[in-house]
């Protein structure tokens, strides 16, 4: 986007340029995306030496709101760390919501049952702040994966574990490499901690071991991977391509491993890490998707030294996780129905993945689902394709927010895109992908 015209950065200090412009992200009249003057522009037009509007921007940059410097421009993040406007706002009503990425709530655990079992006695300061219970099934969860569980963290969801292992470890300016496309959740995150992505390229297996070999070359402190439920693409790591991947960061002993397993049981696609043997590493498994997005709660496996800074940070914050919560996730893991329940989410997914993959190739259309809740579809012109699939009562996400340097592409959350559904779905995106005007003039 180009240099903001519309808005008008006051100020005579570095103190008050940087509060204008914060104010201009507020309330909405500076966007995601957009650029700011460059330092010499608004220089001049506000009478302030150039190291003044330097200052500005800089103190923008480390607070998260935006990002960039020198030739590229500095641009307003997409997501800042403020309340503005909805990013993502709900879908149209009467949309069919094909586009938030969260779980099918018919799929979940109904909760009732488990808060009828809640004891009642209300918990207090100086209790522990993990519940035995749920660290005990955790480890033992981690361990049938082969994910070492020593150390073991509660905290409120996946991003909330990406967030606080990077603030463990990394600090503003740092490179951090992210797998292309990745989860808007992670990218805006990482934007927000004033950090620097490095694209990893990715196929259906997860990132390419000679792309993350040259990003962690480039310098990347950080690498964040999803084993499996790659959010979009659907990707999911196989043995084999674990095994390069360990091969690679083997040479870089000292990158920080972040694991975003934030499907867990209901992903599809069994559990894979490449956190053996690394020296700092933390693979968090979240329930959001198999037990629900409310609860927020995710376990956390790591080394010791990072699960103690996550926990001693938090423990000075936050505190804990409430352990209504924990105990609430405690229950439904120990419950002996549960996961059969898991298992029925997990195929029924599969096969809302397969039967929507399947009702596009009829149309020639190629799309990725290897695992997830998510199916990604190259397409040329993604606002056109979201648009015109609104008209036809979709709502589905354009792929934008989610790459950085790979193709376009839109995102189909399938977990309540019913098998019998899929053949209308199909046959409207391949009349949204080729208007039937233009195949005709074609
Ligand atoms: C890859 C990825 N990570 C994290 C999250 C958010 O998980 P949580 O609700 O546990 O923070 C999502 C949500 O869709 C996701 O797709």
């Amino acid at each position: 986007m180009n240099v903001s015209v519309h808005y008008q950065i006051r100020g005579h200090s570095g103190n008050q340029i940087a509060t204008s412009i914060e104010s201009g992200i507020q309330s909405g009249r500076l966007h995601g995306g957009e650029r700011l003057p460059t330092v010499r522009a608004l220089a001049a037009r506000l009478r302030v030496s150039p190291t003044t509007v330097a200052a500005a921007y800089n103190a923008l940059r480390v607070r998260g709101l935006v990002h960039g410097s020198g030739r590229r421009g500095t641009v307003v993040n997409r997501r800042p760390p403020l309340l503005t406007h909805a990013v993502f706002p709900p879908p149209a009503p009467g949309l069919r919501n094909l586009a938030d990425g969260g779980p099918d709530p018919a799929l979940l655990p109904p909760l009732r049952p488990y808060l009828a079992r809640l004891d009642g006695i209300p918990g207090k300061y100086g209790d522990a702040e993990n519940r035995p219970a749920l660290v005990e099934l955790a480890a033992r969860q981690f361990k049938s994966d082969g994910i070492a569980a020593e150390s073991i963290a509660v905290v409120s969801g996946a991003l909330d574990a990406v967030e606080r292992v990077l603030q463990a470890h990394i600090r503003p300016g740092d490179v951090v490499a992210v797998e292309d496309p990745s989860y808007t959740g992670v990218l805006d995150l990482v934007a927000a901690l004033a950090l620097v992505t490095e694209p990893v390229k990715i196929d259906d297996s997860g990132p390419l071991a000679a792309d993350l070999n040259r990003a962690l070359k480039l310098g990347a402190k950080a690498l964040i991977v999803t084993p499996r439920a790659q959010n979009p693409s659907g990707a999911a790591l196989d043995r084999k391509r674990a095994a390069e991947l360990r091969h690679v960061l083997a040479g870089f002993p000292e990158v920080v491993l972040i694991e975003d397993d934030h499907a867990g049981p209901v992903a599809g696609a069994p559990a894979i890490t490449l956190s053996g043997g690394r020296e700092r590493w933390a693979t968090v498994r979240s329930v959001s998707k198999s037990l629900g997005p409310d609860l927020r709660v995710s376990v956390m496996a790591g080394d010791a030294t990072t699960v103690a800074r996550v926990q001693g940070r938090q423990s000075l914050g936050p505190r804990w996780v409430s352990h209504i919560l924990q105990d609430l996730v405690a229950a439904m893991w120990a419950d002996p129905q549960t996961p059969a329940l898991l298992e029925r989410a997990a195929v029924t997914y599969a096969e809302r993945r397969r039967a929507l993959i399947e009702a596009l190739a009829q149309y020639g259309i190629e799309a990725r689902g290897r695992s997830g809740l998510n199916v990604w579809v190259a397409v040329a012109e993604e606002a056109a394709v979201v648009n015109a699939m609104a008209a036809k009562g979709w709502a589905i996400r354009a792929g934008e927010s989610y790459r950085i340097k790979s193709a376009a592409g839109i995102r189909v959350t399938i977990s309540t895109l019913k098998s019998d559904d899929a053949g209308g779905f199909a046959a409207d995106l391949a009349e949204s992908i080729r208007p039937r005007s233009r195949a005709q003039s074609a």
